[in-house]
């Protein structure tokens, strides 16, 4: 693939101190067009900016798209790094099929984004909880109003540097959802794409009023199993066992959640994925073998969790504040993923 270059002219001031999440973009973007018939075409990086649609472009009306999270790390000699880059490739060609966008050859997903990287390097923030989050994403650009498959897509990749989402370690509440769901069974719960957030958005409101910070899903038919939280997936440490929702049709295969299950296994800690009914976590919970919860996702990391707020009633997990395990693997994971730990699991993309 042949990308063309054209460089800002008027590059930004960076931003200084608390980075926040997702609001500063850095100098350039990655466009690429596709035109059923055609291809994908015209791979360039030009200045960050506004696109210009027709107030008709399919996506703003049906969501046709889908999305990945990523992150780029510096290390204190300037060497910069990706994580597991192939893996979100994989996955947005999985999200893409869902959607009906176009496949996309996964060398090139991965080229396009490590030479977007290489050229605003210099906005890869340094610090342990610092990094440059990369947002590819896909989306359906046809001018119709009619629900069809569209025959033009834009394949887009914006980068922000960001700090830690919650704050360092920050302990967050998340409020069970009892009433509405994220994904049923042969729904898009699997994909990473804009609708299962918009989805989300209901139940978000609720759990924010009841001061949490997120919601955490039941499965769409019983409203009994454990599926995911907001933008994470979920991790509980029961008695001596760290047990996450097995994957299915409804839950995201995150990268971060299969990273997490590899380095407790390397612990040597049992890992069991399978499903678990929020009555086994109550009971867990009142027996006080509920140890630990956390969140794991790109944007992220580790979330420890200290609180889940069920039909009005507050599970207090451990003592407010994170576990030992949240800890230990925020602590080994960042370490691998900006150059400060062994790549045992040969993970790490230097760029
Ligand atoms: C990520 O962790 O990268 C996500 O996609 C979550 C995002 C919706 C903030």
């Amino acid at each position: 693939m042949q990308i063309k270059i054209t460089k800002t002219t008027t590059p930004k001031d960076k931003p200084m101190g608390n980075l926040g999440f997702g609001r500063n973009f850095t100098d350039h973007m990655f466009i690429m067009d596709y035109t059923d018939g055609v291809g994908w075409y015209d791979a360039r990086i030009v200045p960050y900016g506004n696109l210009e649609f027709s107030p008709a472009c399919m996506v703003l009306h049906y969501g046709q798209e889908t999305f990945e999270g990523m992150k780029a790390y510096a290390d204190a000699d300037g060497n910069h790094y990706l994580f597991r880059p192939e893996m979100n490739a994989r996955r947005s060609n999985m999200s893409n099929a869902r959607t009906c966008i176009p496949e996309f050859p996964e060398e090139d997903f991965v080229t396009a984004i490590k030479t977007l990287v290489k050229l605003d390097a210099d906005w890869i923030p340094e610090g342990k909880d610092s990094s440059l989050y990369i947002r590819p994403f896909f989306i359906a650009t046809d001018p119709f109003v009619g629900v069809a498959i569209s025959k033009t897509y834009k394949f887009i990749v914006i980068m922000a540097p960001a700090g830690a989402y919650y704050g360092d370690l920050k302990p967050v509440a998340i409020r069970v959802e009892d009433e509405y769901v994220r994904a049923v069974k042969g729904g898009t719960g699997r994909a990473k794409t804009g609708g299962n957030y918009a989805a989300s958005m209901a139940a978000l409101s609720r759990a924010q009023a009841e001061g949490c910070a997120q919601a955490m899903w039941l499965d769409g038919i019983e409203r009994k199993y454990i599926e995911e939280v907001g933008t994470m997936n979920i991790f509980f440490k029961i008695g001596e066992k760290v047990i996450t929702p097995a994957l299915n049709e409804s839950i995201l295969p995150g990268i971060t959640r299969d990273s997490i299950i590899t380095l407790c296994k390397d612990f040597d800690l049992t890992v069991e994925e399978r499903p678990i009914a929020i009555d086994e976590l109550l009971a867990a919970a009142d027996s006080g073998h509920l140890v630990e919860a956390f969140g794991t996702g790109t944007a992220v990391v580790i979330s420890p969790v200290n609180k889940l707020r069920y039909k009005g009633r507050d599970i207090v997990i451990g003592n407010g504040e994170a576990g030992e395990l949240s800890k230990k693997l925020y602590d080994t994971l960042t370490a691998i993923q900006r150059g400060g730990a062994p790549d045992k699991f040969c993970w790490r993309h230097k760029i």
